[in-house]
């Protein structure tokens, strides 16, 4: 996807397709829509009159300018009310327009956004950039054969056309597209299936962007994992016969002294559940079982493109999670890196497990902050659904942090509680805790399992296992995997640059 900012009068600039927003309620024409009734000859006011539009949200209406004009198709797609417009809207609207691009098999699209919302020129231009940046993506590498419900042209030319401020614009511009790209990425490797996205392609996919992007990356294997003492990531691993993988990113955009944020991902590239295996319905979703992974790798990805002023670390322990008569079994006692023993009182229960050891290895990097994503419990999606994931941590300022970061981002979390009360639930009879704490707050207990390994850095446990993927409704999605939450994690580093 190509990507320009166009500094011209957009009446001037020749488009195919150039998207106006328009608010509902709309009366008086003024600026960017004043001037597309007036090259249309008073078309836009008769369309209104007659409620053919009326501004709800995605709506659309075609407009034709007189032959010789800058574009030549005027989208008109409704934001809904003007003062509820807010980047999430605005993303939704230009996902509108690339859909009806592709509908029209047109290749590029533009858009005009006049400076009457109440955000910052910068959020709209980063809005409506992840807005047609994330559109745009799709995942045909495995289809041989041209798929008759894919759009024939795919679009790949997008100018957004201000006349306001130029570094702003320019800035918002960047930031999306960056965020886009990286979550996109991010998709792509959700996407892919267990026998092609192993804990051994992660890695490789790691060192990719250590080659593109300029980051330092570190591929631990078995033998490596013995001697840091990983346990945990090394039981689970112990069914399969794909090797894990521990994948350490670094990008250095900070003072050398300076300690680092640091994001952990699972990146459980297949969960049959193991030994406590799971039922068959369904079970191909569990290849996005990775997706906490992905979004930490897309959201490097982003931070290096931006080269922000801030030291981040990004960890991936990879693994699968099957049953062979290797694996790891109900009662087995295993010592963790941190030196605790757990009893596996159910293999389904390994993603813990192998962010226990990344956990107690982040430690290791005095971090100023530790942020962990997880397709951790089925318990979420019943608490939260598939709007928002599970935000837990044990430090407040860092969970609001977060709350606030996906607010901006569209890609919401909401706090459970971490008491100390909730611990007793993972005693164990045999070791110093079990996996696995009952039925009852299996979101929380997750959390709390995971907090006996990080120590006393600030640390906050993001929950996705109801966000990571689904049906793609909206507008900029499509169905499988949504890059979830790497749009968050990048606007959370963006708050912690000084
Ligand atoms: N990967 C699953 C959690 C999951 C469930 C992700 C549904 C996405 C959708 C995780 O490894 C798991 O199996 N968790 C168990 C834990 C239980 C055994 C305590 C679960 O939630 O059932
Ligand atoms: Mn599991
Ligand atoms: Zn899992």
């Amino acid at each position: 996807m190509n990507v320009e900012l166009v500094l011209q009068d957009p009446l001037t600039v020749s488009s195919p397709l150039l998207v106006l927003p328009i608010p509902q309620g709309t009366e008086a024409l003024a600026g960017a829509l004043a001037s597309a009734n007036a090259l249309t000859g008073g078309d836009l006011e008769r369309a209104l009159e007659r409620k053919d539009i009326t501004g709800k949200l995605e709506e659309t209406f075609l407009l034709f300018p007189p032959k010789g004009s800058g574009p030549e198709r005027i989208l008109l797609i409704g934001t809904g009310k003007l003062d509820e417009v807010d980047a999430e809207v605005l993303r939704k609207v230009l996902g509108r327009g690339v859909r009806v691009a592709e509908d029209m098999r047109l290749g590029s699209l533009s858009a005009w956004l006049d400076p009457v919302f109440r955000l910052s020129q910068a959020t709209c231009a980063q809005a409506v950039t992840e807005g047609v940046v994330l559109a745009a993506w799709h995942f045909r590498e495995l289809k041989t054969q041209q798929d008759p419900d894919a759009p024939s042209v795919e679009v790949t030319e997008f100018s957004l056309i201000s006349q306001g401020d130029a570094e702003e614009v320019r800035r918002g511009l960047l930031i999306g597209l960056a965020q886009a790209r990286g979550e996109n990425l991010a998709r792509t490797l959700q996407a892919r299936p267990g026998n092609v996205a192993t804990p051994t392609h992660l890695g490789e996919e790691a060192k990719r962007l250590g080659r593109d992007y300029g980051l330092k990356v570190t591929i631990l294997g078995p033998r490596e994992m013995e001697e840091e003492g990983m346990g945990a990531l090394l039981a689970v691993a112990q069914g399969s016969d794909q090797e894990p993988r521990f994948i350490v990113l670094e990008h250095r955009g900070g003072e050398k002294k300076d300690a680092p944020l640091v994001l952990v991902g699972k990146g459980l590239t297949f969960d049959a559940g193991g030994i406590s295996i799971k039922p068959a319905a369904g079970m191909e979703d569990m290849k996005f079982d990775m997706s906490g992974g992905a979004a930490v790798l897309g959201a490097m990805q982003a931070v290096a493109d931006l080269a922000l002023p801030i030291n981040v670390t990004g960890i991936v322990p990879s693994s699968e999670n099957l049953l062979s008569g290797a694996a790891v079994k109900p009662g087995d006692v295993i010592r963790t890196r941190e030196g605790k023993t757990v009893e596996v009182v159910n293999t389904d229960a390994e993603g813990r497990l192998i962010l226990a050891d990344a956990l107690s290895f982040a430690q290791t990097l005095k971090p100023s902050a530790i942020v962990d994503c997880a397709t951790l419990t089925g318990a979420c999606v019943v608490a939260l659904g598939h709007e928002a994931a599970a935000v837990l941590g044990n430090d407040e300022a860092l969970v609001n942090q977060l709350r606030e970061a996906g607010d901006r981002s569209g890609e919401l979390c909401w706090p459970l509680p971490l008491w100390k009360r909730y611990r007793k639930q993972l005693d164990s009879d045999v070791a110093d805790l079990k996996n696995v704490g009952g039925r009852p707050a299996g979101t929380i207990t997750a959390a709390a399992f995971l907090q006996e390994f990080v120590g006393e850095a600030p640390w906050a446990h993001l929950d996705i296992a109801g966000t990571a993927y689904g049906e793609g409704k909206l507008s900029y999605r499509r169905k499988g995997g949504y890059g979830v939450p790497t749009r968050t994690l990048v606007e959370w580093v963006r708050s912690r640059v000084a």
